[in-house]
């Protein structure tokens, strides 16, 4: 299969738009790269793509991809959306598909239903368009197209939802993605507060990781004085510290990790930071716009 990431940072996008802090001004001043929000297209062969998350930058990011650009109608490699959560970083995008003769959604049905009664953009969103709903069941199996199949598995999160009480179960899930020809296994999980025993189980292995590297430190955003949260109180592992991702990654066997969803503050933004280094050095990447990986 073909990965290609749409957008790599975490909500806001980097730079943010109210955002000065010193990753902000040094993107705004061209010291590092632009990037949007959170999203990736899968394909087996570039003939249909499958879009894990819908963010607010999708007009763009399709733009930028010849591979998702119409055909002389209205037709569109576009084949469907998979959904995490229901997050606005990952969901805002959908009403931007509104001009869609019909949209094919994949969601777990407590997605579904913060989606439809709680933020209300599904329910906006058939205003305009048909919209097919497929349930998303973790530990299921879907056939998606051209050998490609995906199984969702649910990721634990005390972050509090933030419209309604919402089911725990299937309020943000992983993915994994096999190509049935290549044999090659990617794991999406752009939203994790911690490596659980049956979340190493679900990444141990697979040939390409995708992962939340939205904050490097978990107290990033309380010392830059931007929010009273950790990075584990708003529902995401750092990369750094004793119990981060960079030292629990390394024992799961996968044969290569790249951090998605970065928070505009995060050093490993910039090329030249150490944290970037550190990273590096440990045979770890870190996503940007357009990247491509062939799995
Ligand atoms: C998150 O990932 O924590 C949220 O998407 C933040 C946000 O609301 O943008
Ligand atoms: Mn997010
Ligand atoms: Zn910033």
């Amino acid at each position: 299969m073909i990965l290609r990431v749409l957008g790599s940072a975490a909500g806001g996008g980097s730079p943010q738009w109210n955002c000065g802090c010193p990753v902000c001004t040094a993107v705004r001043s061209r010291a590092g790269l632009a990037r949007t929000q959170s999203s990736i297209a899968v394909s087996a062969d570039r003939r249909r793509w499958f879009l894990i998350n819908a963010s607010p930058d999708i007009r763009a990011q399709i733009e930028a991809f010849p591979g998702l650009h119409p055909h002389g109608d209205r037709t569109t490699p576009l084949e469907a959306v998979l959904l995490t959560d229901a997050e606005l970083d990952h969901t805002l995008g959908l009403l931007l598909l509104r001009e869609a003769r019909a949209l094919l959604l994949y969601a777990t049905p407590a997605v579904h239903e913060t989606l439809s009664a709680g933020s209300g953009i599904l329910r906006t969103l058939e205003r305009y368009c048909p919209v097919d709903w497929r349930t998303v069941t973790p530990g299921a199996r879907l056939a998606l197209a051209d050998g490609l199949s995906c199984r969702a598995f649910d990721v634990p999160t005390t972050k509090r939802a933030r419209f309604g009480p919402g089911a725990d179960h299937g309020r943000v899930v992983g993915y994994r993605l096999t190509d049935e020809r290549s044999g090659g296994t990617l794991v999406y999980l752009p939203a994790v507060q911690a490596l659980t025993a049956a979340l190493r189980a679900e990444i141990e292995g697979c040939t390409c990781l995708l992962i939340d590297g939205t904050c490097w430190r978990d107290d990033e955003l309380v010392r830059l004085g931007l929010a009273g949260k950790t990075s584990r109180e708003m529902g995401h592992l750092p990369i750094d510290g004793p119990d981060g991702s960079l030292a629990q990654l390394p024992s799961l066997g996968v044969e290569r990790t790249i951090f998605v969803h970065l928070n505009n503050t995060n050093p490993v933004l910039l090329e030249h930071t150490p944290e970037r280094r550190t990273v590096e050095e440990r045979g770890m990447e870190v996503a940007m716009d357009g990247l491509e990986v062939q799995v």
